[in-house]
Order: C-alpha cells, then structure tokens, then sequence
C-alpha cells in the first residue's frame, strides 16, 4: 500500500512539474500569448478550436492526429483555467474494474432515466459504448486517478447511478484532466492562442453561410484579430454566471459560444434545462462536490432530520441532482433551513466519515469549506444550498457522429453543445465523459471536413468584421459617465431576475415579469456605461461583451422556460408539477433572427429507441 502511495505521489508530482515546466517554457520561449503568424494574420488554421476546456482540448488531440492539418486552440484565458478544471467528482465510464456487475446498459438507461426521458437515446447508447475506452485512454495519457490496492484505477458511485462508475482523482478531477490534456496538447505541438476572446464566427456569401473564420480581441494588447480557418469548434462552456454568485461556474462561464453559434443560425436546444447542483457552500455558491455524499455526508436540516428520507427513500442523498436540490429549496422554504435569503441552506455534514478519509479524497471540499466557509468539516457540518451548475441545453449538434453543427464547418462540443445525452437533468461525472466522448468526435468531424474543403471563406469580409468590433470598441468604451447604467449594475439586476424568478421553482406569472424585466435590462445595455478605453486588458469592454451575452442566454432560458408548461428533470413548473409526455416529449430550439435578433422557438421529437418514458422513483 505505501509503495502504491509514494508511486500516486510520484505520478502527481511528476505530472505537475512537467506541466508547470511545460507551460511555464511554452510562454517563455514565445514570450507572447499568440503565435506571432496569427497576429500577423499568415495563417490559415484547418481546424480553430474555441475554448480550452476538456472538450476543446480533447477535440485538438483528435485533429492534430493528422501531422498535415494545421490545428490551435483559443481561449479568453489561460489553457488550464477552463471551467473542466471545477469539475470535481470524477467520470463516468464501464470498465468493471471496481463494480464487475456495471454494464453498459445500466449507464446507459441510468443517463436516460436521469435525464428524466429528454435524451436522445442514440446519443445516449454511443456516448456509453465510447465512455469506458477513454478511463483507460486517459490512464494512458498520465492521468494521476486515485487507485486500489491492486494498481487498478477506483470507481466511485455518484448520483443516481447504479453501479461505481466514476474515475477520479480526489475531488479534482477536472483539474488533473485538463492538466492531463494540456500536456499532450504541448507534446502534439498545437498551437494556442490565449487570453483571446472570441467576438464573432465570421461568415460570407449570399445566404451568410459559408465560414471565413473568428474575429477575437488580444486582452493583452486590444488588437483585434481576424483568424480564418476551414473548420472550427465551438467548445467554450456553459453560462451558469447568468445566475452569478449562485453558481459554482468560473467568472467565464458566460455562454460566449452559444450566442455566437446563434448569431450564424445554430439554434439553441433545451435552453430552460439548467442545472441546480445541491451543493455548493451558501456563503457564495461554489461547489462541493456530489462525490462528498458518496462518500458518506448527509444532508441535515436545522431540526437535525435527514430529510431527504421524505423526498428519495431509497437513493437518499444520492438521488439525481433535480431532486435533491428541489429537495433542498422545499426545506428551506418550509421553514427548516438555515440563514437568509440568498444564502439560505441546509446543512451537509461530514462527521461521521473517518477525517484520513476526508483528506484522501476529499481534499478539495475540505479546503473550499474551510477558506469560504470558515468550517472544517471534520468537525462541524457546513451550510451548503443550490448552486446554478450546468447547462443541459447547448448549441443543437445536428449529427453526433462528427460533432457538426447545421452550419457547415462549424462543429460543437462540451457544454455549450446539446447533443443531447444529458436532457433535462445531467448525472453527477457524466459531463466529463461527454466532453471525452464527444470532444474526440468533434476534433474527427472538423478534421474530416478540413481534408475534403478548401479555404472558401472571404478574408476581406473577415477584415472588415474586424473593423466593426474596433468601431464597437472605440465607441462603447468612450461613453460619458452617466449616460447609463453601468455594466455591474445591470448584471446584478439581471441575476436577481434569474435566481428568484428563473430559478429551482419557476412559475407563469415570474416568468412573464422576467421577460419584461431582462427586456428592460437589454435596452439599458444598448446605452451601459463601461467606462474604460484603455487597450492593454480591457476587462471592462471584456466583461461588457459579456453581460451582452448573459442577456441573451438569459431571454433564451426564459422563453423556453415559459413555452414549458410541464415540469421535467431540472425544470420545475409550480403551475405544471407533473411531466407532460404528451405535450413535451420534445426538444426547445431557439433560432435568433440575424436581422432583427427576435428569437422563434421550434420543437423537435425526443429520440425514443427502446427505453419508454416512466414515471422516475428513488
Ligand atoms: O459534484 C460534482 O463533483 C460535480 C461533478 C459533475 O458535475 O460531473
């Protein structure tokens, strides 16, 4: 056992370092952010990944497989502060090595049940015959996983699973995945092009249908960039900062990509079906991980009652995420919670697993509950309640075979994407595994169409996109003060709207005044006040494009929300509290209108194969 410690010690330390010095002589030895040939605009990428994440990572690796394609990845951050690095419980895939029992038919309807029947079956069957292969995949890659005494890799079992199925490592295992990536990432020499926000896809012709490439903004410098490429990959995350400082997403989860993906005719699918994680700390909403209650925490209310023996008898603090969190409003509600409105909670308590325990595979949860909290949780319990997680709804994939979108050349993975394998409620250490799965399918897809397309697009449309944002640039941020109100106040106005009337209980009359409401707010952004003109990291124009966004991420959650009249998986409608198979066995799209930017919803048939729709117990 020790020597399978010092090894894990070994692997950690070693994959650390080589990651640290890895990146750190990556910057040092361009000494720029962006490879010199984009900023001089001499290259054309085959495949233009956009976002870091595990999706976009993993869909690098899977393009740049062919030596001849030229491939990067580009990110408004840093490549290793994506939003996979908060993932934290672990990823899901059959390999019976800690449960032989697991099958891939038991993940399979475990996801679809889950999901509260608004997968696409098929997606759901291929993305659970692929999961297993990337567990050993990312062994191979170096991933440090917590291991048995035998060198096996552990499974542990999350949420509204039947069997152990999630690899980890402690309660980080985003963190080591992406780290993991980035490595071979170095390794395959792909470019990246960092601290570089996407504005706009670019596109041409008649019908605005053919990709020129992505318009961008160096935070380092203000320069914007005009990058064309063959094929690209829209995989930059979800948009849980919709709900701000009730959510575990990092300050960039701002659903760039969506709206963009929008902008060019890629409707959005499923956009009401938003994930309330129970757990993250009330002080401020970040997460502690599901794989605490696998671990054996419990969820208590202020009379001291486990409570959820009232809402899931058999699955109890591992039942799905909508209905523990649902189960946690409702207590707090009632009357059994502890603090006040928005940091109301309950409590989940850690005491009676062994403190080794904690700090072997808890590790992370112990050190957030201390530093934001104040509470070691070895010794008292910490008050924890919903927290906005994850978008189950994303930019439609059309075929889950390539990843591509209904634009051609413009493909979609991760959690900005639907494929759809979550539908209405994700599984605890699924969405790992999706961006795997589908992120290697997406980098095959764009491949595959850059080797059979030849560049099409207009560079001089691609330059003159460019002008427009510098003009946008140039105006917005040298607004008097006063002519509006500012970027922080709007924000904190629109997540008001978002938490407590598009939020865990949603209901007509709250989502009528929220429309109005996020109305109201998209005129006083047409005149906000950002307040600054300076060039070198303007994060005010940053976080300014970015409210932009959540605004309209926000509208599309809404109305689809209201067009819902059911209650399904993370949607709860008090006025509608059954699940209407009838009615809405099927999906939201929202299309934007490019001229007018009014948005149309459509529907679209759930995929059935040979799972029929049940009423959900656990
Ligand atoms: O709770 C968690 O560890 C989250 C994991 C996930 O969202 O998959």
């Amino acid at each position: 056992m020790s020597r399978e410690i010092s090894r894990r010690t070994f692997i950690k330390g070693a994959a650390a370092a080589g990651v640290v010095l890895a990146a750190g002589s990556y910057f040092t030895w361009n000494g720029r952010n962006i490879p010199e040939k984009v900023q001089r605009g001499d290259v054309t990428y085959d495949v233009l990944i956009i976002g870091s994440g595990g999706a976009g990572m993993r869909a690098a690796l899977a393009a740049a497989e062919d030596k001849n394609l030229k491939v990067a990845v580009m990110t408004k951050l840093i490549p290793t502060r994506s939003a996979s690095t908060m993932a934290q419980g672990g990823m899901n895939g059959v390999t019976g090595v800690t449960d032989p029992n697991d099958s891939v038919e038991s993940h399979t309807f475990d996801t679809i049940k889950g999901g509260d029947y608004l997968c696409d079956q098929d997606a759901v069957e291929y993305f659970a015959e692929r999961a297993g292969a990337n567990i050993y995949e990312m062994d191979y890659m170096g991933y440090p996983y917590n291991r048995q005494a035998d060198g096996h890799f552990h499974q542990r079992k999350m949420g509204g699973h039947s069997h152990a199925r999630a690899s980890y490592f402690e309660d980080r295992a985003g963190h080591a995945m992406v780290h993991t990536l980035f490595e071979q990432c170095l390794a395959h020499d792909i470019d990246f092009i960092s601290e570089c926000q996407m504005l706009e896809i670019s596109m041409s012709g008649e019908k605005e249908d053919q990709l020129n490439g992505v318009v961008a903004i160096d935070m380092r410098t203000g320069n914007l960039l005009g990058i064309p490429a063959k094929s690209i990959i829209i995989a930059t995350g979800g948009y849980g900062r919709a709900y701000w400082i009730r959510t575990s997403n990092p300050y960039s989860s701002t659903g760039d990509g969506i709206v963009a993906g929008m902008n060019i005719g890629i409707p959005f699918k499923d956009p009401e079906m938003v994930q309330f994680h129970p757990t993250g700390l009330s002080a401020n909403g970040v997460l502690l991980s599901e794989s605490s209650r696998s671990e054996g925490a419990l969820l208590i209310n202020k009379n001291g009652e486990r409570f959820m023996s009232k809402y899931a008898p058999e699955k109890m603090e591992l039942a799905t995420r909508d209905i523990v969190a649902r189960a946690i409003a409702t207590e707090i509600e009632q009357g059994r919670g502890v603090g006040e409105g928005i940091h109301a909670g309950v409590y989940l308590d850690f005491t009676k697993i062994p403190p080794e325990r904690v700090h072997e595979r808890l590790g992370q949860v112990f050190d957030l509950s201390r530093r934001f909290a104040g509470v070691d949780i070895t010794k008292e319990p910490v008050p924890i309640s919903p927290t906005c997680h994850y978008s189950m709804g994303g930019l439609e994939m059309a075929d889950f075979h390539t990843g591509a979108s209904r634009v051609p050349g413009v493909y979609v993975a991760g959690e900005c994407s639907c494929v759809s394998v979550h539908g209405a409620n994700r599984l605890g250490a699924n969405s790992l595994s999706e961006v795997l799965v589908f992120g290697h399918t997406a980098g095959d897809g764009a491949a595959d169409y850059a080797r059979a397309n030849s560049y099409a697009g207009s560079q001089d449309k691609l330059t003159q996109d460019c002008q427009k944002w510098k003009d946008r640039f140039d105006e917005v941020t040298n607004r008097p003060e006063g002519c509006g109100k500012t970027v922080p106040e709007i924000r904190d106005a629109m997540v008001n709207t978002m938490w407590f009337k598009a939020g865990v209980f949603r209901e007509e009359n709250q989502l009528n005044q929220a429309t109005q409401e996020l109305r109201a707010l998209e005129e006083e952004y047409a005149h906000c006040y950002v307040g600054d003109p300076s060039h070198v990291y303007n994060t005010a124009f940053e976080q300014y494009v970015e409210l932009g966004n959540l605004l309209q991420i926000s509208h599309a959650i809404v109305q689809g929300a209201l067009a819902r009249k059911e209650s399904r998986g993370g949607h709860t409608r008090r006025d509608f509290p059954k699940r209407d198979d009838k009615n809405f066995l099927k999906h939201t799209l929202i299309f934007k209108d490019k001229k007018t930017g009014e948005y149309r919803t459509e529907y679209k048939d759930v995929v059935i194969t040979k799972y029929q729709p049940k009423e959900r117990k656990y």
